[in-house]
């Protein structure tokens, strides 16, 4: 592992139950960046309390049990406790030409690769997909990005809402526009319209309701016709969500659709299993579940629906088949649910059923990741102006539109291919970003201005600061790759800061995948351009002193370079070379 912080965790760890005994071995030893060194360890404060010693006299005790042979040139107590770490310049020079020549950047493949179901996304068919939607195809495909790399075995699962009482309506709907109609209107992402027409129709029209609830039957009871046309009706509105999917540049594809209905076949399974284990009981004509601990505003237990009073089957019914199929039959050890806060019980429950039902045992594991709201300026949900929700094709067409006039500002020279090709990856890398960047379970204002600006924690910043780097090649009439076998000589302090913060890259990684918090990597990224950029203003690297230095700097370049680049990319943002 490239991050000597490590390295360093372990050695202190290990002088810590030295010097204080086992019952002590967990203790965090609290490393971080410091002005006075590379390192210092602020473990001893916190020992310090919980044994009753001045801290001094703890750090004191760690410095003496401490190993750190071939990795620190120098350790100090300072202060109150802090114990400060300088490296080896050999050891910081060698892990660097490591992260750099073995084109891993640092990332180290998990010694115990999982299966991991990552379910994101999850519109329904013939609605618009809204921004919660939004929200989860973003942050979803970027966890599935970042456990990929880590080695593990990431299956994306699409959970789309292909099922249920509102297929009726929609289908007689299609019938009365005519197939041709139908589809026109639902290829081309007009799905709202759609689903108000239909639901219009619905509740003014007696007839209309009366022939969509036979049809709710027909469709339940598998008659092939209907089932034709609901095929229909899905398939068109696949194709739209194919459509915003590649233009936002995520890897969902086809394959990856599992919706509800492809539950469908195992549901009367489940409840067999859930009534035979005692879990399931009838109440008020209902069939429940009654997960433990979760009880309503007068302390009684409360019910997760299984089968409702008319026998059809809802939603909870059909997680609860998903998570079974996806633990038992494809066998994950991580279930991985990217869906808005509001649905926060809703997954609780049935990850509780789940144990409950013996299917979700350790080490397997499910974890709800929750997000919150996209509001607009004015705070509110994010609409338009008329009110509607925001349809997502529409919202991408102005991420470009947007995106290339910052381009035609920024790079006037660039021809109108270039500048299509980097438009795109502005726009839509703005607004993926401005999604990421944020701590997920909080909402954030919709702001074209704040996500396209070319300073502070943005995508235009990183992206430029990318192309920055590369335009030092092109320059020099350098080849990258040419840079990258070079040695590193690290004379200056700034160089020295850039290093440490190149080899972090990997351990960032890993924290965005056990917390399943993209901010991280986004807030890493921030951190690097701006070591960068104080590394370029002090230290002169195409006119360096030497060509030793100038070769070391063109290497640190390099590396920076590719490490936003990969790291944009497991954020599913596009890093052009020019710009
Ligand atoms: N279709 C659902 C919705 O729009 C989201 C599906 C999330 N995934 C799941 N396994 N329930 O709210």
């Amino acid at each position: 592992m490239a991050d000597p912080v490590h390295a360093l965790s372990r050695a202190l760890q290990a002088a810590i139950t030295a010097a204080f005994g086992a019952e002590h071995a967990a203790t965090d030893p609290s490393l971080r960046r410091s002005s006075h060194a590379d390192y210092q360890a602020n473990a001893a404060m916190a020992l310090g309390k919980r044994l009753g010693k001045p801290p001094r006299e703890v750090a004191a005790a760690i410095v003496a049990h401490l190993e750190v042979g071939g990795i620190c040139r120098k350790v100090e107590i300072a202060g109150p406790g802090f114990v400060n770490l300088t490296l080896d310049d050999a050891y910081l020079v060698g892990e660097l030409a490591e992260t750099a020549g073995s084109g891993q950047l640092g990332i180290a493949p998990a010694a115990q690769p999982e299966t991991v179901i990552v379910d994101y996304s999850g519109p329904n068919a013939a609605k618009e997909m809204h921004v919660g939607h939004l929200r989860s195809t973003i942050i979803g495909d970027a966890l599935a990005r970042v456990l990929e790399a880590l080695g593990h075995r990431v299956i994306r699962q699409n959970h789309l809402g292909d099922w249920g009482t509102p297929f009726g309506m929609l289908i007689e709907h299609m019938l009365d526009l005519g197939e041709a109609a139908a589809s026109e209107e639902l290829s081309v992402g007009d799905l709202d319209a759609f689903y108000r027409q239909a639901r219009a129709k619905f509740d003014g029209d007696p007839a209309f309701a009366e022939r969509s609830r036979r049809r709710v039957v027909r469709l339940q009871g598998g008659d092939e016709q209907t089932l034709a046309l609901w095929r229909q009706l899905v398939r068109e509105s696949t194709r739209y969500f194919e459509s915003v999917y590649r233009r936002l540049g995520v890897t969902l594809t086809a394959a990856d659709f599992a919706g509800e209905s492809f539950y469908n076949p195992m549901l009367a399974d489940v409840i067999a299993e859930l009534t035979a284990k005692g879990l399931a009981r009838e109440s008020e004509g209902a069939l429940c579940v009654f997960p433990a601990g979760f009880t309503g505003k007068g302390g009684e237990p409360l019910p997760l629906i299984v089968r409702k009073q008319d026998g059809g089957y809802g939603y909870p019914t059909t997680d609860l088949a998903a998570i079974r199929h996806r633990l038992t039959t494809v066998g994950a050890q991580r279930l991985i649910y990217v869906v808005g806060a509001p649905q926060s019980q809703h997954f609780a429950m049935v990850f509780t059923t789940a144990r409950e039902a013996g299917w979700l045992a350790p080490p397997a594991r499910a974890e709800h990741v929750a997000f919150g709201s996209v509001l607009g300026a004015d705070k509110k949900m994010f609409k338009t102006r008329s009110g509607d929700t925001v349809k997502l094709s529409d919202l991408l067409d102005e991420a470009v539109e947007r995106g290339l006039k910052k381009v035609r500002e920024k790079s006037p020279d660039l021809d109108a291919e270039a500048a299509g090709a980097v438009a795109r990856a502005v726009g839509v890398g703005a607004v993926k970003y401005a999604d990421l960047s944020s701590d997920r379970i909080k909402d954030y204002v919709f702001d074209w201005d704040r996500m396209l600006a070319l300073e502070g924690n943005t995508a235009p910043y990183l992206m430029y600061a990318h192309a920055r780097v590369r335009s030092i090649f092109r320059k020099g009439g350098v080849a990258s790759e040419s840079a990258r076998g070079a040695g590193f000589t690290l004379a200056e302090p700034v160089e020295r800061a850039l290093a440490l913060e190149l080899l972090r890259f990997g351990a960032v990684l890993e924290d965005v995948a056990a917390t399943l918090e993209p901010h991280r990597l986004c807030g890493y990224l921030y951190e690097l351009a701006g070591s960068f950029t104080t590394f370029y203003e002090r230290c002169p690297v195409l006119k360096a002193e030497s060509d030793e230095v100038r070769r070391s700097r063109l290497a640190l370049c390099d590396l920076t370079a590719e490490v936003l680049a990969k790291g944009l990319g497991l954020l599913g943002i596009e890093a052009p070379e020019r710009m």
